[in-house]
């Protein structure tokens, strides 16, 4: 209501008043005083306060409506949906982190993330933990071996000998037998998933995902005409019951998931829903993206593949290798039945030829001399220590209202606040305090505005872990606090 205040209304003028208040509210959305996703007052109370009758309010809003500025909500109020040009989604960080913002034209906003000091949005691992030092040895072997035969064209299914490396690590890592001719070398997960989509939809097919779920693969799914559709994430996995609903309805010709600590919220699947899962896509006849992510950054016990349980060639395994070693090379590999082996090899082509065979080249000699290997040992001791810090400094600080989970490796915790206070909001006065945090909108198929958002600590140092987390917990108290002080009634829900 305080903002509010700041429209008068003029009831000597021509202009009707329900249409002053229209213009004085969706002002004030334009220049960003009310942000997305804030709810409106209750219309009695706009109605007092104005001095009006309660139809001039709900006319005023239907105008708000109609014009884009809100969408109501039966039975729960009316909220802003509408971002100031200066303030869009672009602008905040993608799911990559923070570097967006260096185009920012809001300077504010810009100002603020330029003196993040704990970010807890970054989603890949520090370059201060690249293995730089081995992978500069490799490279050089490599160019010392092959010479300019490294920087030739490269076959599109990959370079031989690396899908072999492949296979032997498929077999060390996860007792699972590849057969050579299934591995497909990609340049990145996110082709993986664009070239499955390529060789595997048509316009208007049905595509399920998880809800949150990765934008990357929501925004390949989309660019091929899907028909996408969420279904509800629970702490062990997908919720079965939802799931089974939608497919006596409308089956999907695609599911995607990340079965083991899912982006963004760290959950894994029970070994009960991975069962049902494959056992409802031979029963469906759909099949299933495993996109393995970061597998291997486990903290308990070693996780199950779901592709381990495939015994119906249902599950097209991906995974890449950017989470814990090198973005920048853009590698990862796909497993999908021999059957599909040439659909997905045409894809591939048409898309960028293939891969860059020196760096295939490099990576495999990485493979081969053990250095994965060792390079992961040394992660999971250096994240170990950072994923308990995150919870002792979450438990330590959280205010009780916040929900949130243990994940049992990789590096996203996914918190909840409560019913009514968006993720987005915490996220403009955390940077105003130097953290940052990816509210959860950014992982949902209609980036609705939502109390749930992703703590990541794949980029903050651990001696930063503890004092970030307090920091971030003085923001929400004082989001909680503001928005208390300014409801009246105990069951109203936050206002502006
Ligand atoms: C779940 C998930 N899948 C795929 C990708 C894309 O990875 P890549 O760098 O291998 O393309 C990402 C990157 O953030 C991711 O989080």
């Amino acid at each position: 209501m305080d903002r509010i205040v700041s429209i008068h209304l003029d009831r000597s003028s021509s202009t009707p008043l329900y249409m002053q208040i229209y213009e004085g509210i969706a002002n004030l959305i334009e220049k960003g005083a009310i942000s997305y996703g804030e709810k409106l007052p209750p219309i009695r109370q706009m109605a007092s306060f104005f001095n009006v009758n309660t139809v001039t309010v709900v006319n005023a809003y239907k105008q708000l409506e109609m014009q884009g500025f809100v969408k109501s909500r039966m039975g729960s109020g009316t909220y802003v949906s509408f971002l100031p040009e200066k303030k869009n989604f672009d602008e905040f960080p993608t799911v990559e982190g923070v570097a967006s913002f260096s185009q920012e034209t809001d300077n504010s906003m810009a100002d603020a993330a330029s003196h993040i000091k704990f970010d807890f949005a970054g989603a890949s691992i520090s370059p201060k933990y690249f293995p730089v030092k081995d992978f500069k040895d490799v490279v050089n072997e490599v160019l010392d071996r092959d010479g300019g035969y490294a920087l030739e064209y490269q076959e599109s299914s990959g370079y031989q000998p690396l899908r072999e490396s492949i296979k032997e690590f498929m077999k060390i890592e996860h007792d699972l037998l590849v057969p050579f001719e299934e591995i497909q070398i990609v340049s990145g997960a996110q082709q993986g998933i664009d070239i499955l989509a390529k060789a595997f939809l048509n316009f208007g097919d049905v595509v399920y995902v998880e809800a949150p779920t990765y934008p990357g693969a929501i925004n390949a799914f989309r660019s091929r005409g899907a028909h996408i559709v969420e279904i509800n994430m629970e702490e062990d996995g997908i919720d079965l019951n939802v799931l089974k609903k939608h497919l006596a309805q409308n089956p999907p010709k695609l599911f995607y998931t990340m079965p083991v600590f899912q982006n963004p919220t760290g959950y894994s699947y029970s070994s009960k829903k991975k069962q049902e899962l494959i056992a409802l896509a031979k029963k469906h006849n759909f099949y299933i993206i495993e996109d393995d992510h970061i597998s291997d950054l486990y903290y308990r016990e070693k996780p199950v593949l779901l592709k381990a349980l495939d015994d119906g060639d249902k599950v097209l395994y991906i995974k890449s290798f950017s989470k814990l070693f090198l973005p920048g090379l853009r590698l990862a590999f796909l497993w999908v039945p021999e059957i599909y082996s040439d659909k997905t090899a045409l894809a591939k082509y048409s898309s960028d030829i293939s891969s860059s065979g020196f760096f295939q080249r490099a990576l495999d000699l990485f493979l081969r001399k053990g250095l994965w290997c060792k390079h992961v040992r040394r992660l999971r001791k250096v994240f170990f220590e950072k994923w308990q810090k995150t919870h002792e400094a979450l438990a330590m600080h959280m205010p009780q209202e916040v929900k949130y989970n243990i994940p049992e490796g990789g590096h996203f915790f996914w918190l909840q606040l409560p019913n009514g206070y968006y993720s987005m909001h915490l996220y403009e006065l955390a940077l105003k305090e130097g953290v940052s945090i990816m509210p959860g909108n950014l992982f949902y198929l209609s980036q609705k505005p939502t109390e749930g958002f992703r703590l990541s600590f794949a980029q903050i140092s651990v001696q930063s872990i503890d004092v970030g987390i307090q920091k971030l917990s003085e923001c929400i108290k004082q989001q909680i606090q503001n928005t208390y002080t300014i409801i009246q009634g105990p069951d109203e829900r936050p206002l502006l």
